[in-house]
């Protein structure tokens, strides 16, 4: 008999390929004792993942837990997170990834919804009062792990220790917070109709790869405007910088809703944005992903995933011990500076000044 798989750790970002997954996105309120509750609430998140986890061995339960970079502030103060900034946008007109609120992110994965259900639900009632849900959703492993438009969706995610290296941040990025991750969601709607009505070959040159098979189109064939070549990033050795996906397809056909939940890990912002950038604005600007036309992002959030000791730690933590002036904490953060229009006329809103630069 094959023993269960362990549980995996708590805040551990990569975790197996599981059936369930749920995400809230939520605020936090803006009293003092919101937030003491939300702070208290880090120390108790990995037992209960743990007490409801042991109900089903083997169910490969998991909660990750990120903030935002205002809740950042508002919650623990500095010091912060070097790389966690509010949400950039890209793009302009139809086709913009917007930023929506949000200071709480929790990710539940596991291969029974019941499990996911429960977890969230002991995990909410110790936030009740202290949180505001901007945003839910409920996903399920499509047939194959296809994604909601029918392609296999999660092939050229890193694995093992190359998913560790691209995700989780190192003793020599950022010292006082290595062992975490930034986490980038954005839900996404589709017009299914449009898309079903392209052809098969269609389909295959906007995602770059075969729908049946899964297989890469060749190079050849494969048009620099597909969602497989403006998401392939190269750093400045030529070396492949990759993140950890694990969409879910959601959805009611009762009510026509048919939606993608992106969600990315990796050990710094940038590499994602940079795919936002090349996605919206497009590489060159006007050479977007056609995904776009059949797809709209409705939210968009960026988090700090901090390592379960950190975690831990932050319960304690108070914001004004370190320097952080308890006044402030209800400053409303600096908005973006306003982008001039670019060739193509697209703000490219959010671009990347001053960011890693990646091909
Ligand atoms: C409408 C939402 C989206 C859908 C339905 C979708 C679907 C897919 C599919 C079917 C693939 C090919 C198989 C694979 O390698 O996983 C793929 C690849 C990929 N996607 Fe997306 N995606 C979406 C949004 C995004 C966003 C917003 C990003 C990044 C910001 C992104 C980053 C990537 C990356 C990095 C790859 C692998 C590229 C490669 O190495 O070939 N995707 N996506």
């Amino acid at each position: 008999m094959m023993p269960p798989t362990p549980t995996p750790d708590p805040q551990s970002v990569s975790t197996s390929v599981t059936r369930s997954a749920f995400f809230i996105v939520a605020t936090v309120n803006e009293d003092a004792t919101s937030r003491a509750t939300v702070r208290a609430w880090c120390a108790d998140v990995a037992n209960l993942a743990r007490a409801v986890g042991k109900r089903v061995p083997g169910g490969n339960l998991s909660c990750v837990v990120g903030f935002s970079s205002d809740a950042w502030d508002r919650l623990f103060g500095d010091p912060r997170p070097a790389e966690l900034h509010p949400f950039r946008e890209f793009g302009s007109g139809e086709r913009v990834a917007l930023a929506t609120p949000g200071d709480l992110l929790l990710h539940i994965r596991a291969d029974q919804t019941d499990l996911c259900f429960e977890l969230a639900t002991q995990l909410m009632n110790r936030l009740e009062g202290a949180v505001t849900t901007v945003d839910e959703v409920h996903g399920f492993r499509n047939f194959d792990m296809r994604a909601m438009i029918g392609f296999v969706d999660g092939t050229e995610n890193p694995t093992g220790n190359e998913a560790e290296h691209f995700t989780v941040i190192g003793a020599d990025d950022d010292p006082e917070f290595a062992g975490g991750s930034y986490v980038l969601v954005q839900k996404y709607l589709h017009d299914m109709k449009g898309w079903n009505a392209l052809s098969v070959e269609a389909q295959e040159r906007v995602i770059g790869r075969t729908k049946l098979q899964d297989i890469e189109l060749d190079e050849s064939v494969k048009p620099s405007c597909s969602h497989s070549s403006l998401t392939t990033l190269t750093d400045a050795n030529g070396d492949e910088v990759k993140i950890l996906r694990d969409n879910m397809p959601f959805g009611r056909p009762g009510s026509g809703e048919f939606g993608t939940y992106f969600i990315g890990y990796a050990r710094s912002p940038a590499p994602i944005e940079q795919m936002l950038e090349n996605m919206f604005v497009g590489k060159p600007p006007g050479n977007y992903d056609r995904l776009l036309d059949f797809s709209r992002a409705v939210t968009g959030s960026l988090f700090f995933v901090p390592s379960q000791p950190l975690l831990e730690a932050l319960a304690e933590r108070e914001p004004g011990a370190a320097g952080t002036v308890d006044a402030s904490l209800d400053a409303q953060p600096e908005p973006e500076p306003a982008a001039a229009p670019g060739a193509d006329g697209s703000l490219a809103i959010g671009s990347l000044k001053g960011a890693p630069r990646y091909e």
